[in-house]
Parts: structure tokens; sequence; C-alpha cells
């Protein structure tokens, strides 16, 4: 099944808000090996919860190229005994589209779509993201994650953190999902892409002038070599400026395990380590998911996938 690298929409949906990045299209990259499907992923919705100010995941689309795959990947679910809330059909949200919904092993909504509405292009002069590369979560069992993630979604793992993060991609960019061996379900950090490192940084000035400091960096991480700078969204969503993500050339590609150093989570030596401050902000707070609304779910992939 081939994958589209598209980054086309972000949208955080704050009680009473809705914020959208758009982002140009990227090359498609080859077919993803035996899978039920593959995708890049378009958007991470996160919202206040109604348990206060904590903040969860809503939804996280990926896109897939066409309808076929999307009823190809349908099938493959249902084969594999993976809930789906939404079977194929026109999806109704902002940008339209064609896709389904299902339920991963930790309550998780993700969402394959296709043939979304596109949006011109923003400038690229203008130091503001042009998509959304990659989300982090927090998971319970990050060997089941990466299971499940990688048998019925088709990514692959580029590298590991020791046996506490695990970077998987569905296209070029060396990740674009990862997990984090936590002690519950959260959203860790969305990460928005910048065009260069001179936007990257131009963009954390831009924070800087409006009164928001990084909580984090900036710096460049090892795994992915990409830049890094975190800070917090209004509802408490730890967001990320990044740029220059390491290629993946699938036949040349070597995962590895990373040493969880200082010198290798901050290669420049600019960031510091992560202050027990931040650490608490990538916690989040537990996040149900779907399992809060279809209490029935839960156990459903128990084992499935390992
Ligand atoms: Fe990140």
């Amino acid at each position: 099944m081939s994958m589209r690298k598209s980054l086309a929409v972000v949208a955080f949906a704050a009680p009473l808000a809705l914020v959208a990045c758009g982002g140009g299209e990227k090359e498609a990259p080859a077919a993803a090996p035996a899978s039920t499907t593959a995708a890049a992923p378009v958007a991470a919705d996160a919202g206040a919860a109604a348990k206060g100010s904590a903040s969860i995941v809503g939804k996280i689309s990926f896109a897939v190229r066409t309808r076929a795959e999307i009823d190809e990947a349908a099938r493959g679910l249902e084969a594999a005994g993976v809930p789906m809330l939404r079977e194929p059909s026109p999806l109704a949200g902002a940008g339209g589209g064609y896709g389904l919904q299902l339920v991963d092993p930790e309550g998780r909504l993700v969402e394959l779509a296709t043939e979304m509405e596109s949006v011109v292009p923003m400038s690229r002069e203008v130091a503001r993201p042009v998509g959304v590369t990659h989300v982090v979560l927090n998971t319970v069992d990050i060997d089941r994650a990466v299971a499940f993630y990688t048998s019925v979604l088709g990514m692959r793992v580029s590298d590991w953190s020791e046996h506490r993060m695990a970077f998987l991609r569905c296209n070029t960019d060396h990740h674009s999902i990862a997990f984090n061996q936590a002690g519950w379900t959260s959203v860790n950090h969305v990460a928005y892409e910048m065009p260069s490192i001179d936007h990257f940084m131009r963009g954390i000035g831009g924070l800087k002038r409006r009164g928001i400091t990084p909580l984090w960096g900036p710096g460049r991480h090892g795994p992915g070599n990409n830049t890094f700078g975190y800070f917090g969204d209004p509802a408490g969503l730890v967001c990320e400026y990044t740029s220059d993500v390491a290629q993946v050339v699938e036949d040349q590609w070597l995962c590895r395990v990373w040493r969880r150093t200082p010198e290798l989570s901050d290669l420049w030596g600019t960031a510091g380590p992560p202050s027990q401050d931040v650490r608490t902000h990538m916690a989040g707070t537990p996040d149900p998911g779907v399992f809060a609304t279809h209490p029935e779910l839960l156990g459903v992939l128990s084992g499935s996938t390992s």
C-alpha cells in the first residue's frame, strides 16, 4: 500500500477555539510492506477535556492515497479484529474526505483519511509551521504499542532510545510517531515542522516576543537529528517546533538503540537536560481515550498484536 507524505492540517480543538495550520505536500514514498495500511499523519486533535485543563488526544489522523486503500484497510482491520468506530465513509469534519476510524490498544482514536480538501500553501517567508510532523505518545506498554503500529498500520521502527522510546516512520521522515514508556496513556507532545533551521529559530524568536519561553530548547536531538524547541500551549499541551528531521533511505537505514545520555539528547549542548517542569508537562494526565465512552472495547485488543 502506498503512503502519502502530505502533512496537511493540524487542529487543536480547545473548548471554544480551533486553530489550524496548513502545509504543503511532499513526495510520496514507496509502498509499505505487508500491512493493513500505512499513512502519514495529517492531524492530531487535542482538546481540553471535561476533566479540567488536562490535554487529551481527540484523534490522530493519517493520510492515505486512495479510497481503495481505505476500503482495503477496513478489510484488514476487520480480519485482525481491530475495532472500528467508523466504517469507510465520507468524513464530516473540516477538510471533508473519506475515511475510517479505528481504536488502538490504549483507546486512542486513529483515523485514516483520503481526499481531504487542499489548502493554498502559506508563504514560507514567514516563520511559521508548515504542518504537523510527529506526535509522541506516552504508553503503558511500549512493546504492545510498537507491535500494533507496525503490524496493523504498517509503520517501521527507525530507532529506539534504550527501551524507553521507539521512533516509528511511515514515510521518509525518521519518525512520524513515537512512543514513550510511561506510567499512563497520554499525549507527550505534538511537533510542528518548520521549513528550515532559520525558520525554526525565527519561530522561537516570534514566540518569545509574545512572552512564550521554550520549556526546553532550542537544541538538536540525537535520534532523528531534528532540532527541538518545546513550549506549552494554553491548554497545557506540549508543542514542539522542529526542523531538519533525518530522512530515511529504506535500503540503507539501520535501526539503532541510542543510549539516553545528555550528550545524545542534546547534541548542541544548548538546551541542557529537561527540567522537572517540562517532564511534568510531557507526562500529561491519564487519557482514557475512546474507552471513556466505549468501555466495551477495553481489552478487545489485548494480546492480538503481541
Ligand atoms: Fe518531538
